[in-house]
């Protein structure tokens, strides 16, 4: 994919259904008693590959004018094939979670880049549960034993992650008794918030627990997915950058625990604010207005990333680094060493790019520094087939003086398949 400078970002406009919340809106339709209704449903490929799996397991899933509707569970039946969760780490983890509840054996198997990455994580806490589960060394693919007698656990996360919390958290829809995962630092709560909206009795404590009572009986129903802010994140900060911007995405997810880049931002100096905010199955949405332009100089320490915040920014890091360097003083990022295990080491891929196009940045074990404001230049740019790195290259490309090239574009789709073809309507160079 090859990308110029841009003067600005114009438009109005709405983003398929959010990620996170799609793959649990389909879990919770395919373990619900009676149908379900999903609209404006992710088009991620990611998504897909966890309905791919819940139709190998045995659900019926039918795309119905623009919405999938399930039929309901009448229990999950033991696959014929391995469950391909292909670059999805939602999809195999929170997945494994599901299937250690039930007495089936079923395994999970995922690309080059999914293989690699830790799955000791959910190991862990599913066998305490009572589940079987062989890797490859901690790695998929994962064969996973499921039991019809989990037990509840008490567990306190080692890593702060959702999909780790989700796992735990849909085991517990099957284990008899309380299971309870306690978080240091709040991750997404989508999982949470979705049970609750589904009437699965579950509660967030002011100590960071999240407490299940199982087993859980729940009935489906009919929910629409607000649009992914993770994708919004790309189009929001090349407006921001590009001083004539002036953008508007309507029916955005505005969760906390996702959308704190909004805030990052306007510490930053943006001109963001969210308008028309409605909540439907407790998940919060609204409209993200951005004119383009930065008001203000931001402090030292609004422009250093780190603790309690890395984990409601983690999708966005390699963005906010690319937007790091066009500020004022640059920007830290630190206790992110999380980055190095996601679809690529992103901690090393975001400092490689960067650098490709004549930006300054000191790579730590758990960060990065970026200076700024830096002038970047055109390069090429690999994306390492990782979806997130190849979208905040792109927005760097607009900004860079001469043309780019990112190799292995087309991974956008793990996320959002639209993603050239939208910015193309709202760019004008
Ligand atoms: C996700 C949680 C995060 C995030 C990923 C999606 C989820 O991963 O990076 O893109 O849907 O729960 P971790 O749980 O590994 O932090």
């Amino acid at each position: 994919m090859k990308l110029t400078r841009a003067r600005s970002i114009n438009g109005r406009l709405r983003l398929p259904g959010d990620k996170s919340i799609s793959h649990r809106a389909a879990l919770i339709a395919a373990l619900a008693r009676g149908s379900s209704e999903i609209s404006n449903f992710s088009t991620a490929q990611d998504c897909a590959s966890t309905l791919g799996c819940l139709r190998s397991l045995g659900i019926s899933i039918e795309h119905r004018d623009d919405k999938i509707v399930f039929a309901g569970s009448e229990g999950l039946v033991a696959p014929r094939e391995p469950l391909d969760c292909g670059n999805s780490g939602s999809t195999l983890r929170i997945l494994s979670g599901v299937l250690a509840g039930h007495e089936l054996t079923a395994e999970l198997v995922g690309d080059e880049s999914l293989s690699s990455r830790p799955m000791r994580r959910i190991i862990e806490p599913l066998e305490l549960m009572g589940a079987r589960i062989e890797s490859t060394g901690g790695k998929a693919p994962l064969t996973v034993h499921g039991t019809g007698s989990l037990r509840p656990i008490t567990y306190k996360l080692p890593v702060a992650s959702a999909q780790v919390k989700s796992a735990i958290l849909f085991a517990g829809l099957n284990a008899r008794g309380r299971t309870s995962v306690i978080e240091t630092i709040a991750s997404r709560d989508h999982t949470e918030r979705l049970f609750n909206g589904f009437g699965v009795p579950v509660t967030t404590n002011v100590d960071l627990s999240v407490t299940l009572d199982g087993p859980a009986q729940f009935t489906g129903g009919s929910i629409t997915i607000p649009g992914d802010v993770s994708s919004a994140a790309y189009l929001v900060a090349a407006a921001m950058l590009l001083p004539q911007s002036e953008l508007t995405i309507e029916g955005v997810g505005l969760n906390p625990t996702r959308a704190a880049f909004l805030s990052v931002l306007s510490s930053w100096g943006a001109d963001v604010s969210t308008t028309d905010e409605q909540v439907e199955r407790n998940e919060p949405r609204g409209t993200i207005n951005v004119r383009g332009g930065l008001s203000k100089n931001a402090t030292e320490s609004e422009r250093t990333l780190g603790q309690s915040m890395i984990p409601s920014l983690i999708d966005e890091l390699p963005l906010l680094a690319v937007v790091g360097s066009q500020i004022d003083g640059g920007i830290r990022i630190r206790d992110a060493g999380e980055l190095r295990l996601k679809e690529s080491d992103r901690l090393a891929t975001t400092a490689a790019n960067l650098r490709a196009m004549g930006a300054e940045v000191d790579e730590f074990p758990d960060g990065l520094s970026v200076s700024g404001p830096t002038q970047l230049h055109g390069a090429l740019l690999d994306s390492h087939g990782d979806h997130r790195i190849a979208m905040a290259f792109s927005v760097a490309a607009l900004l860079a003086r001469g043309e780019s090239e990112i190799s292995g574009a087309e991974c956008v789709s793990v996320s959002f398949p639209e993603f050239f073809p939208l910015l193309e309507s709202v760019v004008k160079t």
